[in-house]
């Protein structure tokens, strides 16, 4: 993008524009929402409250490192864990999970709003999510997966024409710490789409163990667009000498420039062996791991 500058200024003029009253921002840590909230917090101060929800889908470290970097906004951490658990019970459709995410999220933020007397919410969505929900590809939880019933009388996107590599630029701009400007995705409903099927404690503690363990591996040396565990099903492995049905695990790592198309990483044996070797033996419940190979199209980025 060439004009940043000129793109910031016209977007706290919009927001200072649309927003006439208290405005929550839903807040992931992730680039998107934090350039959101930093332009809002510039168009109208204190008139933001930036929400925070702990889903319990979230990544290792996480929450922490949110606080530790919003502590001078007013950042409101919500622990909503035990409502999403139950929001995805049951759950195996992918679309079904983003749609119980997302309603989850509403009503969490519904309710903060309420306590606030705002009016107004803010949030990230980018230009590759409108794209794929009005195609039909996925509903991404904060477009497609929004109940019909809201309380909020509008919501504001204000970097609804950007792509990632433009939403970077910004967070540059806005001097957001470069923790969060090279930040790699991470999809709103969290680890419940890296998990096929039904969603459980158990499950998540797999999958974000894994996951942290790919981060840690690949993050700093081979800087990929994005990084991940899946967890996929339960097949048969050996442990000792006993027979087990240990968790699959899957890991991806894919470079991209916006998240529509990617290409699989070609990783060096060696590392690709450390990571099987740490998964396997630092969680004891899983039996295998696998290396996602796959380009999108046809695959896609995330397993569901
Ligand atoms: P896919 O899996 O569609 O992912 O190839 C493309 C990019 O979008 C992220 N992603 C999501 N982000 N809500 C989000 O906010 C979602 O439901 C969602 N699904 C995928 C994914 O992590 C990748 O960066």
């Amino acid at each position: 993008m060439v004009k940043v500058d000129k793109f910031i200024q016209d977007s706290i003029q919009k927001i200072k524009k649309d927003i006439k009253g208290r405005a929550i921002i839903a807040l992931s840590g992730g680039v998107d929402s934090s350039v959101c909230a930093v332009l809002a917090h510039r168009a109208i101060g204190d008139l933001l409250t930036p929400i925070y929800i702990d889903t319990g889908l979230m990544r290792k470290g996480e929450t922490e490192i949110i606080k530790k970097i919003f502590s001078d906004m007013n950042l409101q951490v919500v622990d909503g864990k035990e409502n999403f658990l139950k929001a995805l019970k049951g759950q195996t459709d992918p679309e079904k999970k983003r749609k119980a995410v997302g309603e989850a999220f509403i009503r969490e933020f519904e309710r903060e709003a309420r306590l606030l007397g705002a009016k107004y919410l803010i949030q990230g969505t980018i230009y590759p999510d409108r794209i794929e929900s009005e195609g039909g590809i996925k509903s991404h939880h904060n477009v497609g997966g929004l109940p019909s019933v809201m309380d909020f009388e509008s919501i504001v996107e204000p970097i609804a024409d950007l792509y990632k590599d433009e939403v970077r630029e910004v967070a540059r701009a806005l001097g957001l710490p470069h923790e969060i400007s090279d930040r790699m995705p991470f999809p709103g409903p969290g680890l419940s789409v890296r998990i096929i099927g039904e969603v459980t404690e158990e499950k998540l503690d797999v999958v974000r163990k894994a996951n942290a363990i790919v981060e840690e591996e690949l993050l700093e040396q081979f800087k990929p667009w994005q990084t991940f565990a899946a967890l996929l099903e339960k097949g048969t492995g050996v442990k000792g000498d006993v027979r087990v049905h240990g968790w699959i695990i899957a890991v991806r790592a894919v470079q991209s420039r916006d998240g529509m198309t990617a290409d699989a990483m070609e990783l060096p044996w060696d590392v690709l062996q450390k990571i099987q070797s740490r998964i396997t033996s630092e969680i004891p419940t899983v039996s295998r791991v696998l290396y996602d190979l796959t380009p999108k199209p046809p695959a896609t980025i995330e397993f569901e």
